[in-house]
């Protein structure tokens, strides 16, 4: 498994990845699929914050991508950031997902993130995704019920927290 950071050349790739979760599931609260310029404007937005864009590949094939983005829109925020993360569906259930967690998390704290913030639907699709934050040191700081709506259900989230402060 090696990471490098996302280019806009990645964008369709990263793309097939993201719609199919947008279209099939509940892990994200996107309902209209992307389009490649959405894809690029992301990887643009996050690398212009000077934050981690990472895709995972293995044996050349890219297989995943993970990023750090705003939590909050003011300025007080800043050190704060939320993380994303999304594996090709035959990609998942192999460990690739700690592995990509933990890397971000480490650029992360290059770029002088202290505070990482997971939100993630407290949904059944949703479970690994919980577990692996928890592995990561992620503690379970609250949750909310009901803030979303897909498929004909009411959907809650639940926040993780970690910190990056080395003090
Ligand atoms: C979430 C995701 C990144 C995890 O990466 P991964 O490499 O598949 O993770 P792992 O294989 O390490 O599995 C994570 C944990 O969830 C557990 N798990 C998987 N499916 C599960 C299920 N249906 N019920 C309970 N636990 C489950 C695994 O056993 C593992 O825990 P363990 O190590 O204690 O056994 C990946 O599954 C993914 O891309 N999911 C879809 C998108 C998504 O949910 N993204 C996060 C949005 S917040």
């Amino acid at each position: 498994m090696t990471f490098r950071p996302a280019t806009n050349a990645d964008a369709l790739a990263l793309l097939g990845i993201y719609n199919h979760y947008i279209e099939t599931s509940n892990v994200t609260f996107d309902l209209d699929v992307w389009s490649t310029d959405d894809m690029a404007h992301k990887i643009e937005t996050v690398s212009a914050l000077g934050m981690p864009f990472i895709v995972a590949e293995r044996d050349g094939e890219l297989v995943g991508y993970a990023y750090l983005s705003t939590f909050r829109e003011k300025a007080a925020y800043d050190t704060t950031m939320e993380n994303t993360l999304y594996l090709r569906p035959d990609a998942r259930g192999a460990g690739i997902g700690g592995t990509m967690l933990e890397e971000l998390c480490r650029l992360g704290a290059i770029a002088g993130v202290r505070e990482v913030v997971a939100v993630i639907a407290n949904t059944p699709d949703a479970v690994p995704s919980i577990r692996l934050h928890d592995k990561a040191g992620f503690a379970r700081v609250g949750e909310m019920h009901n803030v979303g709506r897909k498929f004909d259900e009411w959907i809650g989230v639940v926040m993780m927290q970690k910190s990056l402060a080395r003090e």
